[in-house]
């Protein structure tokens, strides 16, 4: 009898263990499982986010959108030769040549012949010495000037060569111009007439200046213009637009977009059209009139970005043009066509110019 129950209570004890045991069992296995399903939804919310991520990484790593030539003729302007030019000419277009590509190393804040530029070099505008289609080469140069401009005053209507580098020297290099008997001044307009020398007087040469934009039919956005600058420009010219220097410290390996070393607010740079037409054909560095990355939008929304940074200021002084002279784009008051300042500087231009001509 005694052994029997002891019997019993072992039994009753094992069955116990083994509820206990199962249940721990079960416990284990539902927790298991929760814990599973929890990771499983959290992977799957990992993943989602992960696939936000790596689509935005996906949207950045495509190559950039390849958009139709600019231009497809075959008889744009090349410079003349240089090989060809005769000996009595020789050393000034190439010294010429010289000061257009590395200006600064002569002319600039540590220039060896003087100091009176901003740092920049003609060639960052005039690419390839001012030789590149649609990069403002100078294949218009010789034919086109001197210009006349009917609505200046006397004194200045009509615009020589040496006015315009001049102009350029002031107001894209934010400086002074060399003087017009100097071997300096001499020497680059011998080059730039050389260059041009086979355009006929008076034709203008294809695919010379800056490529024309179409307009956009809303004001130019810079706040749009921020983002794209971000993604595109911000490798080269940096987040501060103050580019970068070359190695040497004497010159640019990336020149500045806006900054007190930039071009001034008197450049035609400044002018939002030739900002944008400018970029669509050469930027970011390596896209040319044949190729370009950027969407006429992008460009427009670029310049109006770009154009707002601060930059040095300059007293347009007696060539500010007259009224009925500023173009759709000068963007400077007053003006005598009843739009505003604001719409000269960032669009949109069509009304402007339908009712201007200019
Ligand atoms: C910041 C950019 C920039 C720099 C730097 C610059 N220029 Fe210019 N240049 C321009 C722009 C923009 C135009 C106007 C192009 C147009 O209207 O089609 C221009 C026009 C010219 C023209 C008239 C071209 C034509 O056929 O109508 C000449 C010549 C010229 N520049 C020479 C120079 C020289 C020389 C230097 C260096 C001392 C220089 N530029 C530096 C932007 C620049
Ligand atoms: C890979 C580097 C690189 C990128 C990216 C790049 N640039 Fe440039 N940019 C250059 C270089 C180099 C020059 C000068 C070219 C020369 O001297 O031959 C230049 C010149 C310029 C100039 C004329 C000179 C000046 O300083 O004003 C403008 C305007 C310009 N870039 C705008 C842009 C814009 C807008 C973008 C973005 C869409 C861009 N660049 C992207 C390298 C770059």
């Amino acid at each position: 009898m005694e052994k029997k129950q002891t019997d019993n209570t072992k039994l009753q004890k094992q069955v116990k263990l083994l509820i206990w045991s199962v249940s721990a069992i079960l416990a284990v296995v539902l927790l298991i499982t929760v814990f599973w399903f929890v990771g499983q939804e959290m992977a799957a919310e990992d993943f989602d986010q992960g696939n936000g991520l790596n689509q935005e990484m996906y949207q950045d790593s495509i190559p950039p959108a390849d958009f139709p030539p600019l231009d497809t003729a075959s008889d744009l302007w090349t410079a003349q030769d240089l090989s060809l030019v005769s000996t009595d000419e020789k050393e000034r277009v190439e010294y010429g040549r010289e000061l257009i590509v590395n200006t600064s190393n002569y002319l600039g804040p540590r220039g060896s012949v003087a100091q009176i530029t901003n740092g920049m070099n003609c060639q960052n505008c005039h690419l390839q010495a001012g030789n590149q289609p649609y990069g403002i080469n100078f294949g218009s140069s010789w034919s086109t000037y001197p210009k006349f401009r009917p609505n200046r005053p006397r004194s200045e209507s009509s615009e020589d060569l040496f006015m315009r580098v001049s102009s350029c020297f002031e107001r894209s290099l934010n400086g002074t111009a060399p003087a017009k008997g100097s071997k300096e001044m001499q020497s680059i307009l011998a080059y730039i007439s050389y260059v041009g020398r086979n355009v006929p007087k008076g034709q203008k040469a294809k695919g010379s200046g800056v490529y024309e934009l179409p307009f956009l039919s809303r004001a130019a956005d810079p706040v749009r213009g921020k983002m794209i600058y971000a993604k595109k420009c911000v490798s080269c010219h940096l987040e501060n637009g103050e580019g970068q220097l070359a190695a040497d410290g004497k010159s640019y390996q990336y020149p500045p977009l806006w900054g007190s070393h930039s071009y001034s607010l008197a450049s035609g740079l400044f002018r939002l059209s030739k900002f944008a037409g400018y970029v669509k054909a050469n930027m970011p560095q390596g896209v040319t009139y044949q190729s370009p990355k950027l969407s006429d939008e992008d460009c427009w929304d670029l310049a109006a970005y770009v154009n707002s940074q601060p930059r040095p200021s300059k007293d347009l002084g007696k060539e500010t043009p007259l009224l009925e002279e500023k173009l759709f784009d000068y963007p400077f008051g007053p003006y005598a066509d009843g739009f505003s300042e604001k719409q000269h500087k960032y669009g949109p231009f069509k009304p402007i110019k339908e009712k201007n001509k200019l």
